[in-house]
């Protein structure tokens, strides 16, 4: 029996639970075209005094997010992990799938979090951390305890090799060996991840019984969706075959630490059967949102996320742009990579930074700021913004030892700035990880200042949310308005809109004639620009990292 079919015999429908969010437009999914913002809930604000963001924190600042006077306007949040956890990866090891850990408050708190947003128009996605669970969840440490035990098979073992060699010569996404002996058993576990993070076997159908038991849970609570976490990883090879050495390089960005092509245990394609599942689980209730975590080139994408009205899941984040360096050249391929790929009618989920990569401010430097804003705010898809770039927040130092990532992740972790104290506003206690420099960029200040990053955040999402070419109209990139220019056009109905961005670090002008008969300024990324009509098509001078949103008139029997 597939996995879907066990799945879907197992779990009889749920009670169909639905919300009505006021701004909704009808006729297209809430998703598209819109803005989410992560939150690292142990990053964004902390209520209680105890170093660490909690939920009732979150409650605390939507004014923040949508509803306030100074709101960003943005449509959902993604909430990383806050499921009970022993932190071996800060969340994304659950022990228990369907609680909330106590720092950061209770099943309560996250019903009055979830009341709140709502009613502020503003959807919430959970993290769903499919692929593995934690070594100490009960799944795990009954599976351990015995060859026979009840959820033995939930899991990956296999014998050693001769020797007491590993199965294969598979390896985790970090490079190291995929496999550790227990020496209870005497058989090995698999985790793509961490060790701490053994992978639960999707091939058993009772393993997506049990997570389509977890996303009803949630989903009964009144959440709008999931991210999917690491989708990618799921299926792996029942015969175990060994990876080839990596001949080329599969993916576009950081190739395997160890040198391995992962031909067999990642991107399977029974990973469709999970998706399928999980989707059938989401399409039990209206209008919930899925969106994966895949980090796979653009040509796979579409294997991931589908139209919405089939059983992929809705969206699936591009990696290739969020890896880009930055240069018109390599970002105007990467995006133009990503819409060409993604299923007919659908379109990326953007980002350009998260959790567990460098703060762009950081990779990008912090005077391409304002620009990245303009064209993450811009493009064709669903734009994901991470807890802190919309006030230019840089990395902060990677700590070491217990309480840290060992992968150094917590350089882009480190708590919101929302005001210029020594804390940040963030937290009356010791914040668990140092703030950065919240005097020099902080909520506060920026929110009352109308040339601040903030302020450009909020008017380009209010402008997206205004336009429907911004939302949903088609994108076609243009490749020659000059070196260091990376262009596109957004249009629907009448409507037709240009995005140019200056990506170089020098002044330069481009020539419009060919394509407007006329241009009027909607928004720049550096302040002081006259706004209204451009007088002169011909030379149109842009500033080192300017940006420009303008609306076009077309040529006369032209269409763009
Ligand atoms: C995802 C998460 C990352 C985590 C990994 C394993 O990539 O974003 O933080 O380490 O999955 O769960």
């Amino acid at each position: 029996m597939s996995v879907a079919g066990a799945w879907s015999q197992a779990w009889p429908p749920a009670r169909r639970a639905s919300v009505t969010i006021g701004h909704n437009v009808q006729s297209e999914h809430w998703w598209q075209g819109a803005v989410i913002y992560q939150i690292y809930p142990r990053s964004f604000a902390d209520a209680n005094g105890d170093g660490i963001g909690d939920l009732p924190g979150i409650l605390s600042r939507l004014d923040h997010l949508r509803g306030g006077p100074m709101s960003l306007g943005v449509d959902a949040v993604w909430l990383s992990p806050f499921f009970k956890s022993p932190l071996a990866d800060f969340g994304y090891d659950v022990s228990d799938y369907t609680d909330v850990a106590p720092e950061y408050g209770s099943l309560d708190d996250l019903d009055a979090l979830i009341a709140a947003c709502h009613a502020r128009g503003l959807r919430v996605l959970l993290d769903l951390v499919a692929n593995h669970t934690s070594d100490q969840h009960p799944w795990f440490t009954d599976a351990r305890s015995s060859r026979a035990s009840r959820h033995r098979d939930w899991y990956w073992w296999a014998d050693p090799g001769p020797d007491g060699a590993s199965p294969n010569d598979w390896t985790t996404a970090f490079g190291d060996p995929a496999w550790l002996l227990d020496e209870v058993t005497n058989q090995y576990f698999l985790h793509s991840f961490f060790a701490e993070q053994p992978d639960l076997n999707w091939a058993n159908p009772e393993v997506p019984s049990a997570m389509g038991e977890v996303m009803r849970f949630w989903l009964n609570r009144g959440v709008d969706g999931f991210r999917v976490d690491a989708i990618d990883a799921v299926g792996k090879d029942p015969e175990l075959s060994d990876n080839p050495r990596e001949l080329r390089r599969p993916f576009p960005f950081a190739p395997d630490p160890a040198g391995q092509y992962r031909l067999w245990n990642r991107d399977r394609p029974v990973t469709a059967q999970v998706v399928r599942a999980m989707r059938r689980v989401a399409d039990e209730y209206e209008d919930r949102l899925l969106l994966g975590e895949a980090y796979v080139p653009a040509e796979r994408m579409g294997a991931y996320a589908g139209d919405g009205s089939d059983d992929r899941l809705h969206l699936v984040f591009d990696f290739e742009l969020l890896l880009s360096e930055w240069d018109a050249d390599p970002f105007g391929h990467a995006i133009a990579r990503g819409l060409a790929y993604s299923a007919p009618g659908t379109a990326p989920a953007w980002a350009f930074s998260n959790h567990d990569q460098r703060r762009h401010a950081s990779r990008f430097g912090l005077d391409a700021a304002p620009l990245a804003a303009l064209i993450l705010l811009t493009l064709r898809g669903t734009s994901v913004i991470y807890t802190g770039e919309e006030i230019g927040m840089v990395d902060g130092e990677p700590g070491t030892g217990p309480g840290h990532d060992p992968l150094g992740r917590d350089r882009s972790r480190s708590p919101l700035q929302w005001d210029g104290s020594p804390s940040g506003g963030f937290s009356s206690g010791r914040p668990w990880l140092p703030l950065v420099d919240p005097e020099r960029a902080n909520v506060e200040d920026q929110a009352h200042d109308p040339g601040s990053l903030l302020s450009l955040y909020r008017r380009l999402i209010e402008l997206r949310s205004a336009s429907a070419a911004l939302r949903r109209g088609e994108q076609r990139m243009l490749y020659d308005l000059g070196p260091g220019i990376l262009a596109w056009t957004r249009s629907l109905g009448g409507e037709q809109l240009l995005v140019v961005a200056n990506m170089a670090r020098q002044p330069t002008t481009i020539d419009l004639r060919a394509i407007a008969s006329g241009a009027r300024l909607l928004a720049a990324s550096v302040s002081g620009r006259e706004g209204g009509a451009l007088r002169d098509l011909r030379r149109i001078p842009l500033a080192p990292l300017e940006g420009l949103v303008l609306e076009l008139t077309p040529p006369h029997g032209s269409v763009l």
